[in-house]
């Protein structure tokens, strides 16, 4: 990629993940890429917020960016770290080894990181304090402490005199971004479907868990004069940024229920049997016009699984009974949905089971603390009867009446 221009003295550096094989935390699959962002002021004071990861050639690419704007790292006097997770910090140890005239400034709970992860002694650093004002040249910096957006020691800076807020992984998104369409301005209306999908599933699985905290900051931001978000993943949002502040707000907002009005249907099947009920629920929720979004497990990614089950209001399980337990590929699902707090549902459960039931038992066990209502359930042994399928038509009708009710 290459030095970008955003406004004034202002540059974006950028690198592209592209390796479809890649998984993002060492858990999320990236089929599309991620972009990952940092932003250079340069003036009198040369100013670098955020780094970049030390994979690939990407140092050496932001290095080679770096030099488009005629500076090397040794120029660089003010680092400015809005959060330590390492696709942003990971450069650190040898940025730090290059570079040693530049003052880190990053939150008080991030100097001990600074050590850990990069081996930078702190005091190397600055620890900021919430509203500070740092100036650089004619750039008027401010920070803002905005916890858990996505780890603790996560911060925001905002350009004052631009209205330019840098917001790290808030705002961001999983997709690579191409050098010509890195403002909103310049995505045709099928890209920016694609990012708002592929924001929405780097929310669910990064950002997710700490949705309060998304809330408290968006409410410390409100009164800002946001002209342009500059995020550390996905693009610019310099024509409309009240785009990915609402898309966000939304996202948040999920966690309170009650999402749309939509189903997400996970099932598994051992032989058959339980599968043989899906075609009847999904038609089922047609007839009532309530869109479902289908995954197997165990066969899809729990990421696009956790996309979907944090939009939709409504969550529908189709699981055999396997040892007296839930069947474990659909346990790990369930898992997963309940450590990222996916709250809030009205929830279905269907499946068969052989000698004896368990799972309804074992499932009702598992979510028993996870604030999802169960509405009902229906079971049956070995291969369904034409009365079990006419029961479970009518308790899928019976759950529909209720979603219906819950998102009204
Ligand atoms: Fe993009 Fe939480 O790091």
């Amino acid at each position: 990629m290459k030095i970008q221009n955003v406004v004034d003295d202002i540059y974006r550096l950028a690198v592209n993940i592209e390796d479809e094989n890649y998984l993002f935390e060492g858990i999320w699959p990236i089929p599309h890429g991620i972009s990952i962002n940092s932003y250079l002021i340069k003036g009198e004071k040369n100013v670098l917020i955020d780094l970049t990861q030390n994979i690939m050639d990407f140092p050496r690419a932001i290095t080679e960016q770096l030099e488009g704007a005629s500076l090397a790292v040794e120029d660089i006097d003010i680092i400015i770290i809005n959060h330590m997770e390492p696709d942003h910090s990971g450069w650190l140890n040898e940025f730090c080894k290059k570079n040693t005239k530049g003052v880190i400034y990053c939150t008080k709970k991030a100097i001990p990181l600074l050590e850990a992860f990069g081996e930078v002694p702190p005091e190397r650093a600055v620890a900021i304090t919430d509203g500070m004002t740092l100036t650089a040249g004619d750039y008027e910096l401010q920070f803002f402490d905005t916890p858990n957006i996505h780890w603790p020691e996560t911060m925001m800076t905002y350009e004052k005199k631009r209205g330019i807020l840098f917001s790290c992984d808030a705002f961001g998104s999983y997709g690579k971004v191409g050098n010509d369409t890195i403002f909103d301005d310049q995505l045709s209306q099928e890209k920016h479907k694609f990012f708002e999908n592929e924001a929405l599933r780097y929310y669910a699985n990064i950002v997710a868990t700490f949705s309060p905290f998304v809330l408290k900051g968006l409410s410390k931001l409100a009164s800002l004069d946001i002209k342009t978000i500059c995020p550390s993943h996905g693009i610019i949002w310099r024509d409309n940024p009240s785009v990915i502040i609402n898309h966000y707000k939304r996202y948040a907002e999920y966690s309170k229920g009650p999402g749309e009005r939509e189903v997400t249907l996970v099932w598994s099947s051992m032989y058959g049997n339980t599968k043989s009920m899906l075609n009847l629920i999904v038609q089922t929720l047609n007839k009532r016009q309530i869109p479902v979004h289908v995954f197997q497990a165990p066969g899809d990614d729990i990421g696009y699984i956790l996309a979907s089950a944090w939009k939709s209001a409504g969550l529908i399980f189709g699981m055999p009974t396997y040892e007296y337990k839930v069947f474990p590929p659909m346990s790990h699902v369930i898992e997963e949905l309940l450590v990222k707090k996916v709250t809030n549902k009205k929830v279905f459960r269907y499946g068969s089971y052989g000698w004896v039931g368990g799972a309804q038992r074992d499932f009702e066990a598992r979510i028993e603390k996870s604030g999802w209502d169960l509405l009902n359930f229906y079971e049956w042994q070995g291969a369904p009867t034409e009365a079990d399928k006419q029961n479970m038509i009518q308790a899928v009708e019976a759950y529909c009446d209720e979603l219906i009710k819950f998102t009204e």
